[in-house]
């Protein structure tokens, strides 16, 4: 068995031109070292195959037992984890408890709603030549579903933006924290969860039609579900809920207008919607990476993976990988059997999926069809990334709506 030593391949995260474009890194690491252990001591895994066959594989999951031997993610005492860090049986008892409350119809009901919301912003937007894309639509689309469809009311979204972006940060590895960084995440969580414990106290006493008065319902219900665990739920819904999906319109909306010939065959074909939002999950997917740890000894395609080691799963690698996908570097919204893997696999597979696809289709198709000649109106240079490793998105997007 070898252990790939490489260092070659080590990079800087937050490096301005990786930021600006990983595919070209990713792809080396996946021809010269696809099962690469780094310095830290992490396994890189950047094969579609190996990728997929880790989601599905019972041997890794999260190990919160074993989290106490690395540095990726320290559990936080006295505080629940997030079902998305956690293994069966835990993992399955929350998750379906969530299912419950969060049904295929609560998101087939947004659909106007959505519509609405998307017309409504753009209504705003297309009153100036040039808008900044993120603030004026990518954020605001899956912030207000997502509040809509929790019950957090409109007057509270700018308050609880701030500590959405600090706990999405925070998905990054601890080790990519600073002390003071940390603080900040941890005072974030404990405001989020006084936030929310009271949002839950007024939908105990006046239960809507949303979902906050589902899961409040669930746990009155006498279902295992602790206080604790409500309150990282919600947590975990909100941030998942739009922080992504804004990534999805923003990566999305700069793909289309760095290929203007797909571009047109979207506006041409408004039909292809549905491949097309695929597409753009596949080409510059919002999260790009998350993490496992091995429960046990394994071996992989000859390396030894040793118990309690953190693998990393690459996708944006993985979905750039020749050997799933015909001509992966291109842009091709008529893509078939587009196995990407944006939205995960196995067990952990995107609870959210539907709703983030639905969203996507209707921002990309209205956007498409009322800004038909949308295009970038800075300097691809100046282009800006935030600093999130494992999330991926802009700044800002200064976009010309008006050809
Ligand atoms: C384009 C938008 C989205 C993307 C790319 C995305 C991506 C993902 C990925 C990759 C995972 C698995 C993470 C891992 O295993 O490390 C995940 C899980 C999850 N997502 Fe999404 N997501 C999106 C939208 C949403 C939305 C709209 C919601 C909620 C309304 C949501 C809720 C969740 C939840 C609750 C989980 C945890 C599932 C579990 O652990 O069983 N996501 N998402």
């Amino acid at each position: 068995m070898t252990e790939t030593a490489t260092p070659v391949l080590d990079f800087d995260p937050f490096d301005k031109a990786h930021r600006a474009n990983p595919y070209p890194y990713l792809r080396r690491l996946r021809e010269q070292a696809p099962i690469y252990r780094n310095p830290l001591g992490h396994w890189l895994i950047s094969r579609h195959a190996d990728v997929t066959a880790v989601f599905r594989d019972k041997r890794f999951g999260h190990g919160t037992h074993l989290l106490q031997q690395n540095n990726f993610r320290r559990p936080v005492e006295g505080r629940s984890r997030p079902f998305i860090m956690l293994d069966p049986p835990e993992h399955t008892r929350l998750r379906s408890l969530v299912n419950k409350a969060f049904t295929p119809r609560m998101v087939d009901r947004l659909e106007p709603r959505i519509q609405a919301i998307v017309d409504g912003l753009l209504d705003i937007a297309l009153e100036r030549d040039t808008v900044d894309l993120m603030d004026a639509f990518a954020y605001s689309v899956p912030v207000m579903v997502i509040s809509e469809l929790l019950g957090v009311p409109r007057e509270d979204m700018d308050s609880v933006k701030e500590l959405s972006h600090v706990v999405a940060r925070g998905v990054d590895p601890d080790f990519q924290h600073t002390p003071e960084e940390m603080k900040i995440r941890a005072k974030a969580f404990a405001d989020f969860d006084e936030y929310f414990r009271g949002l839950l106290a007024q939908r105990r006493e006046h239960p809507r039609e949303d979902l906050l008065s589902g899961l409040a319902a669930v746990r009155e219900s006498g279902s295992a579900l602790s206080e604790g665990e409500l309150l990282t739920t919600c947590i975990l819904l909100y941030v998942a809920g739009h922080e992504t999906t804004m990534d999805l319109i923003g990566n999305g909306t700069l793909a289309l207008t760095r290929n203007p010939h797909q571009l047109e065959k979207f506006r041409e074909n408004p039909a292809i919607a549905a491949s097309a939002v695929e597409e753009l999950l596949r080409f510059d997917p919002p999260t790009q990476m998350t993490r496992r740890t091995a429960l046990e000894d394994v071996e992989l395609d000859g390396h030894l993976i040793r118990q309690g080691e953190q693998v990393v799963l690459m996708r944006g690698a993985a979905n750039r990988d020749p050997a799933a996908f015909h001509n992966p570097d291109d842009l091709d919204l008529t893509r078939e059997d587009n196995k990407h893997v944006a939205f995960d696999g196995g067990i952990h597979f995107c609870l959210g999926a539907p709703l983030a696809r639905l969203e996507g289709r209707i921002a990309f198709t209205t956007l498409v069809r009322r800004a038909p000649h949308l295009e970038l109106a800075i300097d691809e240079a100046d282009l800006r990334y935030r600093d999130n490793l494992v999330i991926r998105g802009l700044v800002d997007l200064p976009i010309r709506l008006k050809g």
